[in-house]
């Protein structure tokens, strides 16, 4: 495996590219593949086997593309699919996992709110968090369905976005949580708005930049952290619309890119077999 191959990140969508932020700031020299499975999302609504059948697919992509490490850059993905991942897959699976534990250790009521996909709440892996934090803090789960839709719609501060924001932030925000854990990747497009919600005394926290450190450890214990001279480069595929996607991806990138089709192998999936 060559140093100078690249990152593979994919997201049921766009949400991912909150993840890819970081790790772009994490390994400036590092280049990054990204793959947006819009034609399919949200995931949240989708069956565990079809979850993990997408992501099976898409990581035989970013492989065949030479990729040299994956991040699951989607909550849902990863209680669904990372499993399956990490035993077909030799290379590192990185996958997120929400912010639980910094939020148990910040939090002064003792009460702390994550927002989540319903799918993500009842995942192994938050079934996990919840039992190793959830004797010394109050958890609160709060599924937020529409919010992914919202934010694949490029709506990110409308009427519609705030009105669910308020539905999903306020109950929350009654039974005394003052740190709010943004469980899926799509949620930090949105945290201008959850903060002017939530006001100043409540943190607002995702794990974005824990998961660019945890990638950037396991390159460096592998060995694969390209040589520091020289400027990664980003590459982004959708299985969705590319007239939609490509201002999409333009304005939460912050820069123009080019978004490619991806090929139609890696698509389609038997959906009525799987959903
Ligand atoms: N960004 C995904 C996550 O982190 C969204 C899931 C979905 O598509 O429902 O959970």
């Amino acid at each position: 495996m060559s140093t100078t191959n690249p990152i593979g990140v994919f997201d049921s969508g766009v949400g991912g590219l909150s993840v890819l932020h970081d790790i772009r700031r994490t390994l400036p020299n590092e280049d990054l593949l990204y793959v947006a499975d819009s034609i399919h999302a949200p995931y949240g609504d989708k069956s565990q086997q079809f979850i993990e059948a997408r992501s099976i697919a898409i990581t035989e992509f970013l492989v065949s593309r030479n990729a040299k490490a994956i991040v699951v850059a989607c909550n849902t993905a990863t209680g669904a699919a990372v499993t399956a991942l990490r035993s077909r897959f030799s290379v590192p699976i990185i996958a997120m996992e929400p912010a639980v534990k910094p939020a148990a250790v910040n939090t002064k009521s003792g009460v702390i709110g994550v927002l989540a996909t319903s799918r993500t709440l009842v995942s192994d892996n938050f079934v996990q968090l919840f039992s190793q934090y959830g004797a010394d803090v109050e958890i609160l789960g709060q599924a937020c369905p529409g919010l992914v839709e919202q934010v694949e719609a490029g709506d990110l501060s409308g009427d519609k976005t705030r009105l669910l924001l308020e539905q999903y932030v306020l109950p929350l925000l009654e039974r005394r949580a003052d740190t709010l854990v943004l469980g899926c990747t799509h949620y930090p497009f949105l945290a201008p708005l959850i903060r002017e919600i939530a006001g100043p005394s409540v943190t607002v926290i995702d794990s974005a930049a824990a998961v660019a450190r945890q990638l950037y450890k396991r390159l460096e214990t592998g060995n694969l952290l390209v040589d520091a001279d020289r400027v990664g480069s980003e590459c982004f595929w959708t299985s969705g619309s590319l007239n939609k996607l490509r201002p999409l991806v333009a304005h939460l990138w912050q820069t123009d890119v080019e978004v490619y089709a991806l090929p139609a192998y890696f698509v389609n999936v038997d959906r009525n077999k799987l959903i």
